[in-house]
């Protein structure tokens, strides 16, 4: 009976090492290594990864040269400016062996990656008489690096019409590759390179389809670097929708292409290393809309490759992600880069309902066809909750009341009926993602509703025409009209793609390319300005109201003031950012100074900064940033019990020489907030001063979440510097758990 156990037992043990040694259970790590503890006898930091990758590898009782080739084909990358260290497909075993080798310093699984998707320059402000346009002539010679899908290089966004040579400071390439002629590059397209190794690592089997060259074959990277930097295109539109000149955020400022998301997936590795590529080459705003969810900073490859990029001076613009409007589900809050969240714009996309009384009511409508030429007999179809029902009807268009919120419900039922076309009548006021129909339809609020309704009931024999394509009222909504690959769909009609040169987009993915957009028109007036500085001008003068002149609303939460935790700083003003009067700067200590005051380890401070050379004996909380949040969220059951938090400033006068600022506090409610001093006065130009600003409240404040504003306003009247201020006693274990 023993032996008959034993024997068991070593059965096991036998399978499980044959497992280890033949199942390729290998998997993609990210290694950060100590570059001071690298031997003198390595010529670079390549060799010397190599060399400690074949120092681990299982198969090192191999002979050397076999060693050494196999560690060159377990490498993926080697990182050179944004991390020290190297991308490599490694077994537990070899990871494990890894951690014990000189300069090893912490290592983390490759995760996958998604793009951020789910009219505007006028917008903006943006016009070619006065203001940032002309001031930074369209941002021309400025960088662009776009961390993408690829690009469709024949677009007419990025001709070159107009553009001098190309500046001699660019190091970049433009890689030949599968339907992508390098000659395909000029003097706007710049460089393009694309990054799959990791992606082919992790999934060898996807290299069977991958295709080895930036082209795009989705259409993100396409419209995202033609939001940025897209050259006039006349006479652009989405099927008639969206119709005028399409151009980019910084018209003149030259686009380098890295591509390093598929069609078959995106990953870690890849990204940082289309970074690594960008700084290398000499960029000067990288724009990158994708991020991921719930990792802790020092594990955020976004966090972790932006580091050194704004130590060299290179703006960062990133998408917040499209999970809001709940909350905590913001990412790329990264406070060394700019996170750009989706406001919406005042661009409608229309339909035209017209009875056969002549009379005529307007709506809402995407659908992409043609309108229709005749008159067709309409019917009131009330919920249009019966598909039997709908079945019966044929070519009619039908009539829908949307009673309970069941818009989605009624559009998929008239869909399925196959009438001729549908109206739905509904007080829904957020309608992007119901309008871009297969079908004719048009959505009508509940008063142009009324008429049409009216109308069927004392006809005998009623009838409508539907138009499309009409852009004659205004309203809000969040796409953006860009540039597109000719070939991939932008919408399907009675089953058949459709395609287009231009498509409509919606998400935090389209704002990040305006912003990095706008710092390129900002570096082009000011080049010498550090990353902080930039997003500093961009955030103090941002507006707070709408073009209806109240406060900017939130949709979300019926259409309140939105509070900075919903809109941030504010909506983008390109016009004021470029002369902000005063910045809040930063210098790359001070965000060391920040995370020993979070409390992070001194491997995970390092992690992010690749530097040894820094100790936590500055530690602070106050980091130069233009917003102010506190938290009044103690565990005490005495509210009467009052606390203090102060925050330490510095602003740089950078508009003209002698000027005197005054602050303003909006007043907010279970706070009171004091400035000290509240007056600046500064001789000459680039001098700074230093100020305080303390909050004082209860140590559990009432209300969830109260807002204002500090404002330094010039008392020249040429400036208004704000910053937000949020009070909450939100804390973590309020939020949702992701
Ligand atoms: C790339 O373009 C150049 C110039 O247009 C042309 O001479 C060359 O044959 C092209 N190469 C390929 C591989 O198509
Ligand atoms: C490749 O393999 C991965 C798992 O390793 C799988 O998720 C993916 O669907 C596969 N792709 C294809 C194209 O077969
Ligand atoms: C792209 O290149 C990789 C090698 O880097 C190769 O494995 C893959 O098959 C190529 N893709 C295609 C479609 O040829
Ligand atoms: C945000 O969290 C607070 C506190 O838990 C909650 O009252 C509020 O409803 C939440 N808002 C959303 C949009 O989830
Ligand atoms: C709309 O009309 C044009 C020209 O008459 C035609 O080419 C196009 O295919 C039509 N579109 C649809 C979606 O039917
Ligand atoms: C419009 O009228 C034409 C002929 O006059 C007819 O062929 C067509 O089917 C009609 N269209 C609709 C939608 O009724
Ligand atoms: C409306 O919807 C709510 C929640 O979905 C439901 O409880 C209610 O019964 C619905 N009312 C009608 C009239 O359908
Ligand atoms: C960091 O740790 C110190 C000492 O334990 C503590 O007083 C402080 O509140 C912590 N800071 C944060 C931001 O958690
Ligand atoms: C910490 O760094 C500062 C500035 O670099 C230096 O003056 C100080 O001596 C350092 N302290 C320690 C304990 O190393
Ligand atoms: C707050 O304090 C009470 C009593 O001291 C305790 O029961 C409760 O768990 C605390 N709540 C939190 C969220 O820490």
């Amino acid at each position: 009976m023993a032996s008959h156990i034993a024997f068991y037992v070593c059965l096991i043990f036998f399978s499980v090492l044959h497992l280890a040694s033949t199942l390729t259970d290998s998997d993609n790590y990210i290694i950060h290594m100590d570059l001071s503890a690298m031997p003198k006898a390595f010529s670079d930091h390549h060799s010397w990864y190599l060399a400690t990758l074949a120092s681990v590898l299982d198969n090192s009782e191999l002979s050397s040269t076999t060693a050494t080739s196999s560690s060159t084909s377990k490498l993926i990358y080697s990182y050179t400016h944004v991390m020290k260290g190297f991308a490599a497909s490694l077994s537990p075993s070899e990871l494990e062996a890894l951690k014990s080798s000189p300069g090893y310093l912490s290592s983390f699984r490759d995760l996958p990656v998604k793009a951020d998707t789910t009219h505007s320059p006028q917008f903006l402000g943006l016009n070619s008489n006065a203001g940032a346009w002309p001031m930074s002539n369209y941002g021309q010679d400025v960088i662009i690096g776009v961390i993408d899908t690829g690009i469709w290089p024949e677009s007419k966004s990025f001709n070159d019409d107009g553009m001098p040579e190309i500046p001699l400071r660019w190091k970049g390439e433009c890689d030949g590759g599968a339907q992508f002629n390098s000659s395909l590059c000029n003097k706007k397209l710049i460089g393009a390179r694309f990054f799959n190794k990791g992606l082919i690592a992790k999934n060898p089997n996807v290299t069977k389809t991958i295709s080895n060259s930036t082209r795009d074959t989705d259409g993100h990277g396409t419209h995202t670097s033609s939001t940025a930097t897209g050259n006039h295109v006349e006479g652009a539109s989405f099927f008639g929708y969206a119709p005028g000149t399409a151009r980019g955020t910084a018209p003149r400022a030259r686009v380098a292409m890295y591509k390093a998301l598929w069609d078959e997936g995106g990953i870690v590795s890849d990204i940082i290393a289309a970074i690594d590529q960008a700084c290398t080459d000499g960029v000067d705003v990288i724009s990158i809309s994708l991020g991921l969810d719930g990792v802790p900073l020092y594990e955020d490859p976004i966090a972790i490759a932006t580091f050194a990029a704004m130590e060299k001076g290179i703006f960062v613009s990133t998408s917040s992600g499209n999970r809001g409007p709940f909350n905590a589900t913001l990412h790329n809050g990264v406070p060394w880069v700019l996170t750009v969240a989706a406001g919406t714009l005042d661009r409608h996309f229309g339909g035209i309902v017209t009875l056969g009384n002549g009379a005529s009511v307007k709506g809402s409508s995407l659908y992409p066809g043609n309108s229709s030429s005749n008159q067709t007999a309409i019917v009131f179809m009330g919920a249009c909750d019966n598909l039997k029902e709908l079945m019966k009807i044929g070519k009619k268009i039908v009539l829908c009341q949307d009673k309970n919120g069941s818009l989605s419900d009624q559009l998929y039922n008239v869909n399925q009926a196959n009438v001729a076309a549908g109206v739905f009548i509904t007080s829904i006021t957020d309608l992007e993602f119901y309008i871009q129909s297969t079908f004719p339809a048009i959505v009508l609020n509940p008063k142009n509703g009324e008429t049409v309704k009216d109308y069927i009931k004392i006809n005998s024999q009623p009838k409508a025409k539907l138009e499309f394509q009409d852009d004659s009222s205004y309203q809000t909504g969040t796409k953006f009209l860009a540039s597109w690959p000719p070939n991939v769909p932008v919408a399907v009609v009675d089953s058949q793609p459709l395609f287009s040169n231009f498509n409509l987009l919606s998400g935090t993915s389209m704002s990040c390319p305006h912003a990095a957009g706008v710092a390129a028109l900002i570096k082009a007036v000011h080049p010498e300005w550090s990353p902080a500085a930039i997003w500093s001008a961009m955030m103090t003068t941002s507006d707070i109201m709408d073009n209806t002149y109240g406060p900017i609303k939130d949709i979300a939460r019926g259409d309140i003031p939105a509070s900075p935790l919903a809109m941030g700083a504010g909506h983008i003003n390109p016009n004021k950012a470029i002369n902000p009067g005063l910045i809040y700067d930063a210098k790359s200590e001070e965000y060391v100074n920040l995370l020993c005051a979070l409390n992070f380890s001194r491997e995970q401070i390092r992690t992010i900064t690749q530097s040894a050379s820094y100790n936590c004996s500055t530690s602070s909380l106050d980091l130069n940033y233009p917003s102010f949040i506190a938290f009044f969220n103690a565990n005490v059951s005495n509210l009467d019990s009052k606390t203090t938090q102060e925050f330490h400033r510095t602003v740089t006068n950078v508009g003209q020489g002698k000027s005197t600022y005054v602050a303003s506090v909006t007043p907010m409610k279970g706070v009171q907030v004091s400035v000290m001093p509240d007056k600046l006065v500064f001789k000459e130009k680039n001098e700074n001063q230093g100020f305080k600003l303390s909050i004082e409240g209860p140590r559990r404040l009432t209300d969830l979440v109260v807002f204002g504003f500090l404002s330094w306003v010039d008392t020249a009247g040429k400036h208004v510097v704000r910053s937000p201020i949020v009070a909450t006693r939100i804390s973590s274990d309020l939020l949702p758990h992701s």
